[in-house]
């Protein structure tokens, strides 16, 4: 018998974002046929479907903490859902199938199928609260931010950190009317702005890496769910996002405290996610900053782009897949979809 020999190297665990991207992929395989047809819903309820039918084969114990909604409004994917074959590792779940439904149904840039995951218990439950508002960096300017200063003080430290211009500092932020003053103070600083239409966690993501864009910030207010699901990026980049809730009526704002959340606390990342063991995965629907959309090829079958971080390891994997033709309707998780 031929002995083999040691390399000292061990796989120590699976890494469950590998599986974890399969369920993206059939999201944006199967959202991406509803580019551009300016059907949101219908686009979200085909990613939606995909990345069920896949999830449930994955080897997990999982609960949704963040999901599509409460499971009266919305039967898929709900909050509190279990997911996985139910044995190996026991793991809170964040999905959001289409961050960017308007994105996709107007067939703009920038829709990802994303899902992130961390140790069981350690995820922010934000569903009392809409909205959060967020201020994210990358790995060289995390020690110097505070969401509670001035954003001109927050630009002069980035810009410092990273050995900058105060003039080459650019914000990522949505394009919304309630960031008006917030644009105006940037520019008043001396800095510049990147308006996203829709999709904060890539622009968080964006604002984190060096590589994927010239975003150097991310801040304003977007949804709480993606303010989970970047923490959890923000892990495995090294990067930091602070956020604080915020209620965008007095109904709204009494319903959070009614449920225990302190509405003023400042929330760090660690508070977002209080794992050191968060995965983050992305596949493309439309071509992005992050990552490309899905293709789809001349003698069939499509192409797909994903990243999947891992924050034990600090991997960030980049991952093109082919699919082919006749294995897309598996994908597709038995739907009558429009043709490719
Ligand atoms: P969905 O595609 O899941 O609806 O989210 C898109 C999005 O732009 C998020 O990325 C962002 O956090 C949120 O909506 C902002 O909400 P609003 O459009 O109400 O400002």
């Amino acid at each position: 018998m031929s002995e083999t020999k040691s390399t000292g190297y061990v796989i120590s665990d699976n890494n469950l974002g590998l599986d974890l991207m399969r369920a993206t992929e059939a999201a944006a395989l199967a959202a991406a046929r509803w580019r551009g047809r300016g059907k949101k819903e219908e686009g979200d309820g085909a990613a939606v479907d995909a990345m069920r039918a896949v999830l449930a084969g994955v080897r997990m114990d999982g609960t949704i903490v963040i999901g599509e909604g409460e499971k009266d409004e919305a039967p898929m994917l709900h909050n509190g859902e279990k997911v996985g074959t139910g044995d190996g590792q026991k793991v809170d779940i964040a999905v959001d199938p289409v961050d960017g439904t308007r994105l996709l149904a107007l067939g703009m840039r920038n829709s990802i199928a994303v899902m992130a995951a961390a140790e069981s218990g350690s995820m922010y439950n934000p569903t009392m609260c809409f909205y959060m508002d967020k201020l994210a960096v990358g790995p060289e300017a995390a020690d110097v931010i505070d969401i509670e200063a001035p954003i001109a003080d927050t630009i002069k430290k980035v810009a410092k950190a990273k050995g900058k211009d105060v003039g080459d500092i650019v914000v990522a932020m949505l394009n919304r009317e309630r960031h008006e003053q917030l644009a105006k103070d940037i520019r008043d600083a001396g800095a510049r702005t990147s308006m996203y239409t829709d999709g904060d966690v890539a622009a968080s993501v964006s604002a984190a890496s060096d590589s994927v864009s010239s975003v150097d910030i991310l801040a304003g207010i977007g949804g709480s769910p993606e303010g989970v699901v970047s923490a959890c990026a923000m892990k495995a980049m090294g990067g930091r996002i602070m956020a604080r809730l915020h209620p965008t009526s007095d109904e709204e704002r009494q319903r959070t405290i009614d449920a225990g959340f302190d509405v003023d606390k400042v929330l760090d990342t660690d508070a977002l996610v209080a794992s050191d063991n968060t995965l983050f995965v992305a596949t493309g629907i439309s071509d992005g900053d992050l990552v490309d959309g899905v293709h789809y090829l001349e003698h069939g079958g499509a192409r797909t782009h994903s990243v999947v971080m891992r924050s034990s390891s600090g991997t960030i994997r980049y991952i093109e897949a082919f699919h082919r033709l006749e294995k897309l309707n598996r994908h597709a998780a038995g739907q009558q979809l429009p043709g490719v």
